[in-house]
């Protein structure tokens, strides 16, 4: 199979038509992986999917990552972590609440995220929307001078305090708070694979170091403005069967409201491991 790649955005993102993620040759995966590294998030619809495919595709991209919550891990299958508002037996059935608000996944780990992928097995028809926008461009946009002094700063990540503002979420137990210790990464980071820089921003629970607090917030509030200028912004209006991978290094996504009363929303996801941002 040989894909075609149509860019979405000037900036960001594709869409790969003929794509067929059951018929991915050794060279198809290399030019997924280019072309992530490139356009930073990819849609291919139409796919059929069944957990056990996904997970393969996935793992075709790196070794998969264990999510720190594990309530809503599929059960047949706990590399697969759902995201629904659908509820069985009282009790939901996936996440219904993470994801609204901008960020990167898992950035309060050692080796954050790589790439994250969703599929889409039942979507509202108004709401819901996924949105991207891209750390790189944000980077690109700033003068050589603030660039350097940028690439000077380390920033400290923590999971307890992202926990902290999640709706409704059961306190963590020791286990989960000891899989994720406080981390400090780098405020810009490299892409391994294109050397591109981008300012490495996860949600809002990461402060700078060797700055005042107030400070640090500020400036950590700059950049995510100046990522996420509505202008430059992708917002994908889910199908069923839509297949949403996006390299997590630099694209910053959220996710958006819907009617909760009158709409069912189930995603798969899965994700894959990165390396340690330098
Ligand atoms: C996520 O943040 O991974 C989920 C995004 C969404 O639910 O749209």
């Amino acid at each position: 199979m040989r894909f075609e790649v149509r860019p979405i955005r000037v900036e960001f993102g594709a869409e790969l038509e003929g794509f067929d993620v059951r018929d991915l040759d050794e060279q198809d995966v290399r030019k997924l992986v280019d072309v992530l590294a490139d356009r930073g998030v990819v849609v291919a619809r139409n796919q059929r999917l069944a957990p056990d495919e996904f997970v393969a595709l996935m793992r075709r991209l790196g070794p998969l990552e264990y999510s720190v919550r594990d309530e809503f891990h599929l059960p047949e299958n706990p590399d697969v972590y759902v995201i629904s508002n659908i509820m069985e037996n009282g009790k939901y059935i996936g996440n219904p609440f993470d994801g609204f608000g901008w960020h990167t996944d898992m950035n309060f780990c050692e080796r954050p995220t790589a790439y994250t992928a969703l599929y889409g097995l039942e979507v509202p028809e108004e709401g819901a929307d996924t949105r991207f926008c891209s750390a790189f461009r944000a980077y690109d946009l700033l003068p050589e001078e603030r660039q350097a002094f940028l690439r000077g700063i380390q920033v400290r990540h923590s999971h307890d305090m992202l926990h902290a503002t999640r709706r409704n979420a059961p306190p963590l137990t020791a286990e989960q708070r000891a899989r994720a210790p406080d981390v400090v990464h780098p405020l810009v980071r490299t892409h391994p694979h294109s050397g591109r820089r981008c300012v490495y921003l996860g949600p809002k629970c990461a402060v700078p170091l060797g700055m005042a607090e107030e400070e640090g917030i500020r400036l950590l509030d700059e950049l995510l403005a100046l990522a996420t200028d509505p202008g430059h912004v992708y917002s994908h209006r889910w199908r069923v069967r839509d297949l949403v991978i996006w390299d997590n290094r630099g694209m910053l996504h959220c996710a958006t409201e819907y009617d909760r009363q009158k709409y069912r929303r189930l995603l798969h996801r899965v994700t894959v491991g990165g390396e340690r941002p330098f």
